[in-house]
């Protein structure tokens, strides 16, 4: 298959990237990496990316920022950081890349164990993640022509532990090479509008 990974220069991207690469054909993008550049953000420039990339069996994104922050300090503007990127940005490469999926084609987004399992100063994430899981649930319901949208729900990777780790305490970490298993299971398995939890 031909595979976009968007976000493939991170964390959980670069683990996906090897996950798939020995079986498939990979094509990445990113802001500020990658063989083809975009911001999610903006959907005028993911509508150019496909058209730069052409035809695709599976468009993966592990790309998505949110605010981390108490609620107590918690603003529209800071919520809105994570709408506009976590949220609109992934759901901008399913409404601009649905028409360039080959039947039977599959997006896999990015969620994440918060929208389940919420910590302290991470309502926005738990926000965008669960609109991020019933997105995927109606989405894959509509789409045409066979295509299938799935989201992976990681708890925090093991090797994002001194970034975030102290905001996981008591939660265990997993190695990203697991839930990048998750991505590949999305992309050569049957499912729709499943959320895998690696958890
Ligand atoms: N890491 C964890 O423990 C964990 C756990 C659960 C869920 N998640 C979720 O997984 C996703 C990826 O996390 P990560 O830790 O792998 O992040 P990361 O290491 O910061 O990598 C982010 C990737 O996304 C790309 N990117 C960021 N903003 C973009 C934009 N506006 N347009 C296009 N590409 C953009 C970056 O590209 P450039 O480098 O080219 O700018 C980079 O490749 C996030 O949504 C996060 O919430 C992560």
């Amino acid at each position: 298959m031909r595979i976009l990974i968007v976000g493939a220069s991170g964390t959980v991207g670069q683990a996906v990237t090897s996950a798939l690469s020995s079986q498939h054909e990979i094509v990445k993008a990113g802001r500020s990496h990658g063989e083809f550049r975009v911001d999610i953000l903006d959907i005028g420039k993911v509508r150019s990316l496909f058209k730069e990339v052409g035809t695709i069996d599976a468009v993966v994104c592990t790309a998505g920022n949110v605010h981390f922050g108490p609620l107590a300090t918690m603003s529209a503007e800071k919520l809105w950081i994570g709408l506009q990127d976590k949220l609109m940005g992934q759901i901008n490469l399913v409404l601009a890349g649905q028409t360039y999926l080959t039947d039977g084609g599959s997006f896999t987004l990015t969620t994440g164990s918060l929208s389940q399992i919420p910590i302290r100063e991470a309502s926005s994430a738990s926000m965008v993640d669960g609109a991020l899981e019933s997105f995927v649930r109606a989405a894959a319901i509509e789409l045409p022509r066979g295509l299938r949208i799935n989201a992976v729900s990681p708890t925090i990777l093991q090797e994002s532990m001194d970034a975030f780790g102290h905001y996981f305490h008591g939660y265990e970490p997993v190695p990203a090479s697991r839930v990048a298993l998750a991505y590949v299971r999305s992309i050569e398995g049957a499912q729709t509008g499943e959320v895998y939890k690696v958890w």
